[in-house]
């Protein structure tokens, strides 16, 4: 008997084309597209028409897609930043038939003291958009609910969800992991504020997502500060904001050299220098030092705030 795959809502098989136009960069151009040097500036332009390619898909403008490492990560960007817009808005809205990357972060949202509403569906996995008009209200910080459901093919009228959710200046969220490149989508006419989409439901590897992000949503402060190669903004405005993010941390006084700056422009404050990602630590003992690195300590998963801090201090 021969067996064959009908789970592609699970995952897909890296297409052919997807896969010739990566290759490269595994082996012939694989610098950092962070660095400041030639091998860094090509494969960001790379990553740039990358993301005006995603931004097309979704009818947005480039500067509005953050990438991420996967569906999960978007979906929990997307929540997390829109509690640390609104502080005081204590209520979450979403529904019981979300995929775990939501359901699960707002079940521990809701140990930690939020207030988190599960919509039902009926018997045919609909929503009650009269339960949802009920549930939010003035202390709603978000309402995150799918677009297109894994497991049922359900489709929510995500543009009459949008409605209902503006009316209280809650921010909407859904997660599009299952409707991006099946559902023709335009962020221009449409009321979502976020959107989550990941790569591989459409035939790209694992281990690449991204975030829609409307310029403007939550005062514009709910843009996560970076992440993996993502430079959405030059890497001095990133790692200012980073550095005003994490006072605690000694590197309030860093400045940094710009991108395709002088490199006679270097600058340096004190035993501390940052170069591109990595704060040099100019004398032994005198600050902390990450534990085989060298000196130079990766500064970005220390200061977003949306990322597992990883590092040793010795
Ligand atoms: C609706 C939905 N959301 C989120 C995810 C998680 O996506 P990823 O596997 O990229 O983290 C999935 C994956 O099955 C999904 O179907």
């Amino acid at each position: 008997m021969k067996e064959i795959y009908v789970d592609n809502n699970a995952t897909t098989r890296v297409d052919d084309a997807v896969f010739a136009e990566m290759r490269p960069y595994f082996c012939e151009l694989y610098g950092n597209p962070s660095s400041m040097h030639f091998f860094g500036g090509q494969v960001q332009k790379k990553v740039d028409e990358a993301r005006n390619r995603v931004a097309a898909l979704l009818g947005a403008s480039p500067d509005e897609i953050i990438f991420t490492a996967c569906g999960t990560e978007s979906d929990n960007a997307a929540i997390r930043s829109a509690i640390e817009v609104f502080p005081e808005k204590r209520h979450i809205i979403t529904s019981r038939v979300e995929h775990p990357a939501v359901l699960t972060l707002c079940r521990n949202l809701a140990k930690r003291g939020y207030r988190v509403t599960e919509l039902n569906v009926d018997g045919a996995g609909r929503l009650d958009l009269q339960e949802l008009k009920a549930a939010v209200d003035e202390d709603t910080a978000i309402v995150s609910l799918m677009y297109a459901n894994n497991e049922t093919g359900v489709v929510f009228p995500i543009e009459e969800i949008g409605a209902i959710v503006k009316e209280k200046g809650a921010l909407f969220h859904t997660d599009a992991v299952q409707a991006v490149g099946k559902i023709p989508l335009d962020m221009a006419t449409s009321s979502i504020d976020m959107l989550s989409l990941s790569g591989h439901k459409l035939h790209a590897p694992k281990g690449i997502g991204a975030l829609y992000l409307r310029k403007g949503a939550g005062q514009g402060a709910a843009r996560p500060a970076g992440k993996g190669a993502d430079r959405p903004h030059s890497p001095c405005q990133d790692q200012r904001r980073w550095c005003r993010a994490a006072p605690q941390y000694p590197v309030a006084r860093l400045r940094v050299r710009r991108r395709g700056g002088d490199p006679a422009a270097f600058e340096r404050k004190g035993d501390l220098c940052l170069v591109g990602e990595c704060l040099h630590v100019g004398v032994a003992g005198a600050f902390p030092r990450a534990a085989g690195h060298g000196g130079a300590v990766h500064l970005r998963p220390r200061l977003d705030p949306f990322l597992p801090v990883a590092l040793q201090y010795r």
